[in-house]
């Protein structure tokens, strides 16, 4: 088993070709086909059971071992994003407006390498693997996780645990990061509609404002964020559109807000929810105006890494040579790798891809992202290693 990482460097190529093609061919959420093709062709050459087709375009490859043990779940996201890249790498995207801008074609080429290793290392392998190469998860909402998820994947065998990681070029290459318990955020988004009364601009007593009305709203959820909520909790919100009015002078009947909300525990979440509802309502009705609110339905549940397994994922992980492990804050995006660890324990981590001296500095979803591909090798080792230990140990639930 300790030959992982010389294996992964002698697929590093195959890796970083893999990775270079995903980059140049990006395909939004629920349209990964040509990259779920490349995906199954991949798989199948290793003699991988595959299935495709899975929860829309997503793609299942299972791998039995050799001996008898449990059942551990490896995820990739595939989907790209509609940002026109500016990156300077020779292998930019060939698709006008639509980029690889958060490395989840990263995601699919370790996965591939992880796929290779493991099958390499099969004799030595017990239970069995699975591999959830998965569409959508920039889509928000039903995504692309819960779609495998009614697809079967969890099931039959019953996956025991569940691993995926991100890269992230908040994270300095040659590290992983993670920590235990909640470690990403659930995304609510809302939209409001406040309904008031328009007429003329010199008028404004023969009208109810929304946009005045909107003004108040936006600044009173600001109050529900600094007067309602723990303050040792985390917790955000952004109002992030407001679309209301035609001409200036003319005062319209409808002002509309969208934005987000994030938290990293249940309670919070469900009292934020309330608050932002009762101010809303509230704040319109002192002012003669009235708001329909709708959050987002199925938003992503909170990332949360299971304490017994996050313990053993640092220990393996600070195993591997060349690679630095390191305990980190919690991040408030989201990430629908959560519904998977609502039907097993697992752990998401991160990668770091941080690198000043390679120009590797952007941030996700920056339209010049750009990752270390260094680091892929690892990514893969680090995958196929929870696969090994994981699928030879007893349940922790
Ligand atoms: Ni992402």
């Amino acid at each position: 088993m300790s030959g992982l990482l010389a294996d992964a460097k002698k697929i590093e190529p195959e890796i970083l070709k893999i990775r270079r093609w995903v980059h140049q061919n990006p395909e939004l959420s629920y349209h990964e086909k040509e990259t779920a093709k490349l995906v199954a062709r991949e798989l199948e050459k290793l003699g991988i059971e595959v299935k495709t087709g899975v929860g829309g375009t997503g793609v299942l490859g299972i791998l039995k071992g050799s001996k008898p043990g449990r059942v551990v779940a490896l995820r990739a996201d595939m989907d790209a994003l509609p940002v026109d890249e500016r990156s300077n790498v020779p292998f930019k995207s060939k698709v006008p407006g639509v980029m690889h801008a958060c490395g989840h074609d990263t995601h699919v080429a370790m996965l591939l390498g992880t796929a290779m290793l493991l099958a390499k290392h099969r004799d030595e392998l017990h239970g069995t693997v699975k591999f959830l190469f998965q569409p959508a998860e920039e889509h928000g909402g039903k995504g692309g996780a819960e779609p495998m998820i009614e697809d079967g994947v969890m099931e039959n065998p019953k996956v025991d645990f569940v691993f995926g990681l991100h890269i992230s070029n908040r994270v300095p290459s040659g590290t992983f990061g993670l920590r235990a318990g909640a470690f990403m955020a659930a995304p609510d988004s809302f939209k409001i509609k406040i309904v008031g009364r328009g007429g003329h601009g010199s008028a404004p007593q023969e009208t109810v404002d929304p946009i005045f009305v909107a003004a108040q709203v936006i600044n009173a959820l600001q109050g529900v964020s600094s007067r309602m909520i723990d303050p040792v909790k985390p917790f955000v919100i952004s109002v992030c559109s407001i679309h209301a009015g035609t001409k200036d002078n003319v005062i319209p009947d409808e002002a509309m807000l969208s934005g987000t909300i994030r938290t990293l525990d249940d309670r919070t979440r469900k009292r934020a929810i309330d608050k932002v509802r009762g101010t809303t309502n509230a704040v319109c009705r002192a002012f003669g105006a009235s708001a329909e609110i709708s959050f987002m339905e199925d938003a992503y549940p909170i990332t949360y890494n299971d304490d017994r397994v996050t313990g053993v994922v640092f220990r393996l992980l600070g195993g591997i040579p060349g690679m630095k492990t390191r305990e980190i804050e919690p991040v408030l995006g989201g990430e629908d790798f959560s519904r998977f660890m609502e039907k097993a324990p697992g752990t998401f981590y991160f990668l770091g891809t941080h690198n000043k001296a390679k120009g590797c500095v952007y941030p996700n979803h920056s339209s010049r992202f750009k990752a270390d591909e260094d680091v892929l090798k690892y990514g893969a080792v680090s995958l196929a290693k929870l696969a090994m230990e994981f699928s030879r140990k007893k349940a922790t639930r």
